[in-house]
């Protein structure tokens, strides 16, 4: 298989062709950027960690039984991944209150919400991402009343194996994101799964450890990710 020409530019990662029409190569750069690319920053080894971090998270996730975009491993930035057509829709859980749910409702961060908390987000930048729900997107043509039931089902599916997971390394899965894609019909997990989609904190002394160490100014943002990726044993 050969790497081709690149096919978009994203804010964190490029996503190139391959001879083979049905897989991609997604190359993790060190971009790191924050409202909605408003700021950017180059911080050293994200990319290298976030490549490694994902693939990690997406093989024992395809190993529990989600069907995942992961096909290989490629070299320290880049990985090998099945094409998807992607559907322009952010899934995120929350599992204590954090970020944007903290602003919107004046709740106090850190609040454990039960049952876990699934939100819809668009995707578009220029609309600063907004929060809609599942008659707007079907109505809108983003998505199938079907595909968003295998979307829901499947992103509480991803909480329950990774907030255990998470658990035994000590950390706390706050909230995270996920998008997914059509592969051959099927509904896929693409993207990512790396601290810059996800809120992962300390369990014992709710040290952040992920992307708000950068939106917040506190320094130690590539430190938090290698503790994270050290805890969970994801060779660097
Ligand atoms: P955001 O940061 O909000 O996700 P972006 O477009 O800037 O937006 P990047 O991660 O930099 O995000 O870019 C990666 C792009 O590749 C995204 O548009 C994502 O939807 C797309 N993508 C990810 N995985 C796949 C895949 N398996 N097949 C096709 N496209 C994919
Ligand atoms: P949220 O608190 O809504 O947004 P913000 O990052 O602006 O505070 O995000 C919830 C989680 O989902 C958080 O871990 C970040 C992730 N997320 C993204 O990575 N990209 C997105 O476009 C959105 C909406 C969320």
């Amino acid at each position: 298989m050969e790497k081709r020409e690149e096919l978009y530019r994203g804010k964190a990662k490029s996503v190139f062709a391959t001879s083979d029409e049905d897989r991609l190569i997604l190359y993790f750069r060190n971009d790191t950027s924050m409202k909605d690319g408003e700021k950017i920053e180059q911080l050293e080894r994200k990319g290298e960690i976030n490549n490694r971090f994902n693939a990690f998270i997406m093989q024992k996730l395809e190993e529990a039984g989600i069907p995942t975009q992961f096909d290989t491993l490629l070299s320290t930035n880049e990985s090998v991944v099945k094409k998807l057509k992607m559907i322009p829709l952010e899934c995120v859980i929350r599992n204590y209150a954090a970020g944007g749910l903290v602003r919107r409702l004046e709740a106090k961060e850190g609040t454990k919400l039960t049952p876990p908390v699934f939100e819809l987000f668009l995707k578009n930048d220029k609309l600063h991402d907004p929060v809609i729900n599942e008659s707007i997107a079907v109505a809108f043509g983003w998505a199938t009343q079907d595909q968003l039931n295998r979307m829901r089902e499947l992103t509480f599916h991803v909480n329950d194996i990774l907030t255990k997971l998470f658990d035994k390394a000590g950390l706390l899965l706050v909230d995270f994101k996920l998008e997914f894609g059509l592969y051959h019909g099927e509904i896929v997990l693409g993207d990512e799964f790396s601290p810059d989609g996800s809120r992962l904190w300390d369990k014992e002394t709710r040290k952040k450890l992920d992307k708000d160490r950068f939106r917040q100014g506190l320094g130690g943002v590539v430190e938090g990710y290698i503790e994270v990726a050290q805890r969970l044993g994801v060779p660097l």
